[in-house]
């Protein structure tokens, strides 16, 4: 079973994430590693953000255990990093060099242990359009700009890094108009869309696996 969860940053698509793929016991990728992966190599090696040689050529070498390296770094989930990561995912050539990675591991899901599973979680921007068009069930998660600042601002300050509320609501709303420029980080025409605004974690776990069990009945039959 292959489900993806898109939605813009701070939305809580991770946080369902990680609930889902421990109850349906599935692999998780969360694709926003993959262009963090380059950003971050960018800013390490002292390339201009617009330079897309560079940009491009990170992402034609990119591996897997190259980004699980570089997410160790604590500037991979930054504001600094998140901004890099933004930059390098408006590059078209940058999305094609890491489309293939991405679509490989939904062939073959593996755990954080490298053990082998059934199937994958996705979350990401354009995961139940692009990178996995024919996945089982598709969520869209969203959130006002407002609700998902506060929610990164929190992150931050519990990480011990300082930054103002303001800031970090300028750049959500600077990042939100340049992901969703896409046509691909449209919600999926058959995706069931969620807005976390007024919602727990828990009431959109629920409903996401009330969705997930009435679906299997329908993809068992
Ligand atoms: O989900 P995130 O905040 O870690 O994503 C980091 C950046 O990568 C974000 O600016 C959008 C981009 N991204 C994307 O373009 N496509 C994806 N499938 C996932 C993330």
């Amino acid at each position: 079973m292959i489900i993806t969860i898109d939605g813009p940053a701070a939305a809580g698509k991770g946080t369902l994430a990680g609930k889902l793929a421990d109850k349906y016991n599935l692999a998780y990728f969360d694709t926003g590693m993959v262009y963090r992966a380059v950003g971050l190599e960018m800013l390490l090696g002292g390339f201009e953000l617009g330079n897309v040689d560079a940009a491009v050529r990170f992402a034609r070498n990119l591996t897997f255990p190259r980004m699980m390296e570089l997410s160790r770094n604590p500037v991979f989930r930054s504001l600094e990093g998140s901004k890099a990561a933004s930059a390098v995912a408006a590059v078209p050539e940058v999305r094609t060099a890491l489309l293939q990675m991405q679509q490989d591991f939904s062939k073959n899901p593996v755990f954080a242990d490298g053990s082998p599973a059934k199937g994958a979680i996705y979350d990401g921007r354009d995961t139940g359009t692009v990178v996995c068009p024919r996945a089982d069930i598709k969520f869209f998660v969203t959130a006002s700009p407002e609700i998902r600042a506060e929610r990164r601002h929190k992150e931050y300050l519990q990480k011990g890094q300082a930054v103002d509320y303001a800031e970090v609501l300028e750049q959500t709303i600077a990042r939100d108009q340049k992901d969703f420029a896409r046509e691909s980080s449209q919600p999926a025409k058959d995706a069931v869309i969620f807005d976390t605004s007024g919602l727990s974690i828990d009431e959109v776990f629920a409903k996401a696996c009330e969705i997930i069990e009435n679906r299997k009945i329908t993809l068992e039959k």
